[in-house]
């Protein structure tokens, strides 16, 4: 059987994109698989050091993830830095980690030239922390991006060799995971590119009417089609993909129908897209606002999270020990 396993940054709030990307694929796999999802708030701190608001950034992430369909009936979810196990798998794989492969790696490059003045030794071992991450549960399938690519193939090196090394079969080489189909990309609102968390081009979960419709209302279009059966340009053609994730295949058909005939009229186009959204949003939005004030229920799914995920850790940092060859004097 599989063991399903990915991460989330607490930074910023879910967006149409995270939820027919990421999200809708991790609701797919909790039905079918013994999923672990987590929050990687250990992670945040390699560029956030000042942590004042990391409470509330991990609670603002587990409420958008529930209300969005992540059932923790289903899966496990949890909050990293609850599972200190990783921090000590972490350790040991810092063993198996050279320094030139870590200087390397893409995301390292990016962020030490983003932050020169905090090049710390956390973001240097990024990939060594997310394959503890992975390897805690010896998770073998990881539904990530292509941005984590590299990272997992890292994964999968330090696996490999911890195994060599010690002459055992213990940790499953992890692979991305993806489906087998290719990944939804989100259009966003400015005519070009992927929908992204910044305010001019997602729009978010928890975004109210008046919000979202001004959004929509203010989308890039073109000057309209100037021949029958045209082409569509890429602002329309994105305002039209949205409309195929939001609303009913006889409104798509329609505004397809007046695009070809040349009667579309844009602000009906969005009109509609903005009332289709806020259709699309208005239940999860509730719950959002419902799980806001429930700290009771949010602690009492973290803790029972974190007790799962404790148990899967401790089991494999226990092999790990063994395989080692640690004294556990105290064991
Ligand atoms: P952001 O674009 O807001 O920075 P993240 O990089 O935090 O998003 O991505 C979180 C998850 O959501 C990733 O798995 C990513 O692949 C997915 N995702 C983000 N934007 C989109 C999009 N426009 N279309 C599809 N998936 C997306
Ligand atoms: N690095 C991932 C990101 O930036 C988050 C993450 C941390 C993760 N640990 C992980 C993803 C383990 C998958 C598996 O989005």
């Amino acid at each position: 059987m599989d063991i399903i396993l990915s991460g989330i940054r607490p930074t910023g709030h879910l967006h149409l994109g995270n939820y027919f990307g990421a999200v809708q694929n991790f609701i797919e796999l909790q039905n079918a698989h013994k999923c672990f999802f987590f929050i990687a708030d250990y992670h945040s701190l390699t560029t956030h050091p000042d942590s004042g608001d990391l409470k509330e950034r991990v609670k603002n992430v587990i409420v958008e993830y529930l209300a969005a369909g992540l059932d923790p009936e289903k899966a496990v979810l949890y909050v990293q830095s609850d599972v200190e196990e990783v921090a000590e798998l972490y350790l040991l794989l810092n063993m198996f980690a050279y320094k030139g492969e870590l200087e390397r790696t893409a995301s390292f490059k990016d962020k030490a030239r983003m932050h020169p003045n905090n090049i710390n030794a956390g973001l240097l071992t990024y990939p060594v922390l997310m394959a503890a991450d992975v390897l805690i549960h010896r998770a073998t399938k990881v539904p990530v991006g292509k941005d984590q690519e590299q990272h997992l193939e890292m994964a999968r090196n330090f696996a490999k060799r911890f195994n060599n090394f010690y002459g055992v079969k213990f940790f499953p080489e992890p692979e991305a995971y993806n489906f087998g189909r290719p990944l939804v990309k989100v259009p966003g609102l400015e005519g070009s590119g992927k929908m992204g968390k910044s305010d001019n081009n997602g729009i978010f979960l928890y975004e109210d009417e008046k919000s979202i419709r001004k959004k929509v209302m203010r989308a890039v279009t073109d000057s309209g089609p100037t021949q029958i059966n045209q082409e569509m340009s890429e602002p329309v053609k994105n305002i039209f993909s949205l409309m195929k994730l939001v609303s009913t295949p006889d409104t798509v058909d329609f505004f397809t129908e007046k695009f070809n005939n040349m009667t579309i009229r844009y602000g009906d186009l969005k009109k509609q897209l903005a009332e289709d959204i806020i259709q699309f949003v208005k239940p999860i939005r509730e719950k959002i606002i419902s799980l806001s004030s429930d700290d009771v229920y949010i602690n009492k799914v973290l803790k029972a999270g974190a007790e799962k995920a404790k148990i899967s850790a401790q089991e494999t940092v226990k092999e790990v020990r063994d395989i080692i060859g640690f004294m556990n004097n105290t064991k």
